[in-house]
């Protein structure tokens, strides 16, 4: 293999040649699958270059122009076609073998049906063509295969065609989608599927056929599915004033998928996990997840697929802007707050690690070697982050003048990150160019703010200074909207605003402020940025009692508990005995009993900092003195509110809502925690649960507290779930989250488990990308055997599955804050990959920007 080359933002050149139809047709026969693509290709201004296509992993037969052989070269992976004509017919014939495809990109199977994922560059796959998502094309399809296995025949538009073959055995369809659009948006599927239909009325009287295919037998458990469907309808019709444009939308459920789900026009493909769902087998959580990701693949519909990218350094564009959506469309429909201290979570524990690593980008990458590494949570979440900022500044109403100035001007284009700032700019006034920098600078800034109270001129004062340092170089000072509010001693708000933060150092001065305030500081995080405050505990405690924002309840408590942890870090550090402030305690208890608060607020609250969140917080950390550090407080705290907690877990056991079980669920882990006594509580709520999100309680609660009754638990969960993969993922996460000396052993014999392969991302992920992910001490065992396993594991998807091997690596190569010796462990890791003598582009840019830290 060539040297991995990087790509550069810098470069982006138009492209010389487009094409503007086409005809694509599948014969879809196994090992002998051909693809004929016919193309109507134009050129593009004048020049005498070459036409050049990228084609991998297929098989070329013939190349015609005009129908007529023609003279080409090929080079890597390139289809060199010099010729005179400015516009002609070009078919390309190209072979494959889908079933020997385990990348999971371009076109392979899944569990006995064909499918096809053609984001960011998996069409090169299908055939050789300009696989860039600046060349649109209106794409009609045929489809050919045998009629018993594969029963429905799927593309993207509009069906207008099907019938037998002249062999009895096989059939065809024709679809033809009236939108040009970039061939990563290309999708076919051929399967047998149970098939749910429904309708959605748009509001200028429209009606869209709704089909939701899932594998046979699964038919019940695709009705959340639908009314998700139809809610992100209703929604981006009442919140964005946007439509939906085809007369059919279609969403297929696949077992093997490598992300969440992929908005292809109207054929989106989802993995299962985000699609089936029945109250006996999906959490709360589940359901969550799957109104989420239907409404993000739904929203791309206008902000992805009308509106495109330029290039794929645009990626955020999209992304950025579709998360912001389906963020504000779970929060419109659920709670606000609880869905903002989730979009806090990741931005805090995944983001901000991923900025302090060696793959750290700004939302706008600016050189990328392997572009699937690039679906990352920078570019996701905080590109969400930035566009919520702007939703800040501007305000709900100039931002929606802004989305209609944007459509206005790119309907049917390919743009950038820019063209979106720009039409925001010009339809709000709003002078945006500091807050370009955003787009192009990387890192967290850190906004450090001291106060000072005057009180014989009753002014008191915020200095707020910010700093970033990225990739070792300083960064220009951004443009930050700071939400602040100010409580008197009585709870009492006393201002409450979004400050504009333009300066490396500004100062607030507020007037006629009576006695010196409490500061509620980054307001439901309105920023992505470090807060350094030197917050004391009973600030804290006056935060999380008095606090105008849910979030800010939150974000109080989670100081709470950091700095207890800290501070007995140090003692533990200083060899003095460990110790609670009662304070603390007090606050927890209060929220606790306290039956005003939103009981999945208290969830959260309840859900202290995981080891991985407080890791987050500091530079470098002794891991082994966290972890005493943190199970001392979560059982001071458990211990000191036993009584309170299972008082609570007693009444709402009568409850029958999301917010209650949750509430219910962390009270039983705390109590199972320190306490055996009411061991009969977990397994009477396990025998009676009727529904997942109770009986995973139950079990969670059984391990956490490493209960007699586990084993039994466990052993009937997975007896009762055997030939329900999506259920079994739930019990592969739970054996690998336990934190017990054997617990890779058992891991590794799971992988021998019947309902295991390392074929299926989504088993992968469960057993061991959680417990890389989520089981921070036994992964990062000082004897560094967790290391080992993920690198043998490693190796072997570098060859099944590229992609995933690369998003599993990230705990190995965020090491800065480790010690040496864990340090020099993980780096011999990423050598031993580093030799690998086929490692994957994938792996090669992580591995290689790590070692280049080291
Ligand atoms: N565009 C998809 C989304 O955000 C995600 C995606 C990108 C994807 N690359 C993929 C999905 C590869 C599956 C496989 O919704
Ligand atoms: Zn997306």
């Amino acid at each position: 293999m060539t040297q991995a080359q990087a790509k550069h933002l810098k470069d982006y050149q138009a492209p010389l040649f487009t094409i503007s139809h086409i005809e694509l047709d599948f014969d879809l026969k196994g090992a002998d699958t051909q693809v004929i693509a016919k193309s109507k290709v134009q050129r593009i201004g004048e020049h005498n270059e070459a036409l050049i296509l990228v084609g991998e992993q297929i098989q070329l037969q013939s190349v015609l122009i005009d129908g007529e052989k023609t003279n080409y070269k090929q080079e890597n992976t390139q289809l060199i076609i010099e010729t005179e004509l400015n516009e002609f017919e070009l078919t390309v014939v190209t072979k494959q073998d889908p079933e020997a495809n385990s990348s999971l990109e371009g076109l392979y199977m899944s569990d006995g049906a064909y499918c096809t994922q053609c984001e960011a560059e998996g069409f090169r796959r299908i055939t050789y063509f300009l696989d860039r998502p600046d060349v649109l094309a209106i794409y009609s399809v045929r489809v050919e295969a045998d009629k018993a296995a594969f029963p429905y025949l799927l593309s993207n538009g509009n069906l207008i065609e099907q019938g037998s073959c002249d062999d009895e055995n096989r059939h065809f369809v024709r679809w033809q989608d009236p939108f040009p659009k970039p061939s990563y948006l290309f999708a076919l599927v051929a399967g047998d599927f149970d098939l749910l239909e429904d309708k959605f009325i748009t509001k200028s009287g429209r009606e869209v056929k709704l089909q939701v295919f899932v594998d046979k037998g699964n038919l019940h458990k695709a009705n959340h599915a639908i009314v998700s469907l139809q809610k992100s309808m209703a929604w981006d019709e009442s919140r964005f004033d946007l439509e939906y444009d085809l007369d059919i939308y279609m969403i297929v459920a696949v077992d093997f998928f490598n992300m969440g789900a992929m908005e292809n026009k109207g054929l989106n493909v989802f993995n299962t996990k985000y699609v089936l769902a029945d109250t006996a087998s999906a959490t709360d959580d589940d359901y969550h997840g799957i109104e989420s990701v239907v409404g993000h693949e739904y929203f791309h519909n206008w902000t992805g697929n009308r509106v495109t990218c330029r290039d794929w350094f645009q990626l955020s564009l999209k992304e950025g802007l579709t998360v912001f959506r389906d963020q504000e469309f779970s929060s419109d429909l659920g709670s606000r707050a609880v869905n903002r201290i989730q979009a806090i979570r990741v931005m805090k524990n995944q983001q901000f690690a991923e900025d302090a690593g060696p793959m750290s980008h700004p939302i706008r990458p600016e050189s990328v070697i392997e572009m699937n590494n690039f679906y990352t949570v920078t570019v996701y979440n905080k590109g969400a982050e930035v566009i919520r900022m702007m939703h800040t500044i501007l305000g709900e109403k100039n931002f929606q003048l802004g989305m209609k100035c944007y459509f206005k001007r790119h309907d049917g284009q390919a743009v950038t990150c820019d063209d979106f700032v720009n039409a925001m700019e010009s339809a709000s006034g709003i002078d945006l160019a500091q807050f370009r920098r955003w787009y192009s600078q990387a890192g967290t800034p850190t906004v450090q703010v001291s106060d000072q109270y005057n009180a014989a001129t009753k002014q008191y004062q915020l200095t707020v200074k910010q700093s970033v340092v990225s990739q070792g170089k300083t960064g220009a000072a951004l443009h930050i909207p700071f939400s602040i509010e100010l409580l008197d001693s009585q709870g009492a708000s006393i201002a409450n605003q979004v400050l504009d933060v333009k300066q490396a150092e500004q100062t607030f001065i507020f007037e006629n402020v009576a006695a010196l305030p409490i500061p509620s500081l980054l307001q439901d995080f309105s920023a992505p940025v470090r807060l350094d405050y030197q917050f004391n505990v009973d600030q804290l405690v006056h935060l999380t009692r008095y606090a105008s924002s849910e979030v800010a309840r939150w974000e109080a408590s989670v100081g709470l508990f950091s700095q207890a942890v800290w501070q007995n870090v140090s003692s533990l550090e200083a060899k003095e005995t460990m110790h609670l402030d009662a304070r603390v305690i007090e606050a927890i208890r209060g929220i606790v009993l306290d039956d005003g608060i939103d009981k999945a607020l208290v969830a959260e609250i309840l859900a202290f900092p995981t080891a991985a969140a407080l890791i987050e917080q500091v530079e470098s950390v002794n891991l082994d003195k966290l972890a005493a550090a943190r199970e001392f407080v979560v059982n001071e705290i458990s211990e000191a509110c036993l009584d309170e907690l299972v008082t609570r877990y007693r009444s709402l056991i009568k409850e029958d809502d999301a917010a209650s079980r949750a509430f219910k669920n962390i009270c039983l882990s705390l109590i199972s925690k320190v306490s055996s006594e009411y061991e009969d509580l977990v397994t009477k709520q396990y025998q009676d649960a009727s529904n997942m999100t109770d009986s995973l309680g139950a079990l969670k609660a059984a391990v956490c507290g490493q209960l007699t009754c586990q084993p039994s638990l466990m052993q009937d969960f997975e007896q009762k779930w055997l030939t329900t993969p999506l259920v079994m993922d739930k019990w592969f996460s739970l054996q690998a989250s336990q934190n017990t000396d054997d617990v890779l052993e058992v891991i590794k014999g799971l992988t021998e488990h019947e309902s295991f392969s390392f074929n299926n991302p989504n088993r992968v992920r469960s057993l061991i990308g959680f417990f890389v992910a989520a089981n921070t001490y036994q992964f990062h065992d000082a004897s560094g055997k967790g290391y080992d396993y993920l690198t043998d594991v490693l190796i072997k998807l570098n060859e099944l599955n590229p992609q995933i091997a690369a998003r599993m690596i990230t705990p190995l190569i965020q090491f800065s804050k480790f010690d040496d010796k864990r340090q020099q462990l993980m780096k011999a890791s990423l050598l031993r990959l580093k030799a690998l003598p086929n490692l994957s582009k994938d792996l090669f840019e992580k591995v290689d920007k790590a070692l280049e830290q080291a």
